[in-house]
């Protein structure tokens, strides 16, 4: 399932985390991979542990804590710690690859096995040319270019790229969940359900047919979700 969650960082959050990280240390950069079969790789990454990453990554936690539709489209277990890259037209390059499937964080060993990938784009469309993050799924080739805040989120599963950028910075941030529902189909019924559930509940208020559909959703969350 490919889920756009828009507005996942409100503006006022995403001007503040850009205030942040757009003063620091870019200076380390991903060699092109050199290796048969690793795929070629330059674009900037703000250091993990450095004190920019640190504060921009506790408001993207923040955020994410309060969004509804993040919460219910990834069923979260984990969280890995958000990270953050930059694409200008030096440093431009990420060919197609699956991300790796269990991510260790290095200041605590926690392991985090990426079932789902997500990206929330930091800049505007209009700031940068290029830097499309393409996905492949069953349905196609999907191209993807969010407004600052937005988020995408796809199964880690899949295979992606980011399209060169031609002009401009393009900032994001960047991270992987456990989710506690592992199987990708599983979670998109879920998510249907819920949000269904909410627009009905929305719409016509409590009823006794929606109990017993609240009923069969958590109860699906009994046999499926792993704490
Ligand atoms: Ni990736």
């Amino acid at each position: 399932m490919l889920l756009k969650v828009p507005e996942v960082l409100p503006a006022p959050v995403v001007t503040r985390i850009r205030s942040v990280i757009e003063q620091a240390d870019w200076s380390e950069q991903r060699p092109v991979g050199a290796l048969p079969g690793v795929p070629a790789r330059l674009n900037r990454q703000l250091p993990e542990d450095g004190k920019a990453a640190r504060a921009a990554r506790a408001m993207v936690l923040d955020s994410l804590g309060q969004s509804v539709m993040f919460f219910t489209g990834a069923l979260p277990k984990k969280i890995f710690p958000p990270l953050f890259n930059r694409y200008d037209t030096v440093a431009n390059q990420f060919d197609n690859h699956v991300d790796t499937a269990l991510r260790t964080w290095a200041p605590t060993g926690t392991q985090v096995r990426a079932d789902i990938a997500v990206t929330i784009f930091l800049s505007d469309p209009r700031e940068y040319e290029g830097g499309e993050l393409v996905i492949e799924d069953h349905y196609g080739t999907q191209s993807i270019k969010l407004r600052a805040g937005d988020a995408i989120l796809y199964p880690a599963a899949n295979l992606h790229r980011v399209q060169p950028v031609t002009r401009g910075v393009r900032l994001a941030s960047y991270f992987w969940v456990e989710s506690m529902v592992h199987e990708d189909e599983r979670r998109r019924l879920l998510y249907e359900l819920d949000m269904s559930i909410l627009a009905l509940r929305a719409r016509h208020g409590e009823s006794a047919e929606l109990a017993r559909l609240t009923g069969c959703y958590h109860n699906l969350m009994r046999m499926w979700a792993t704490t």
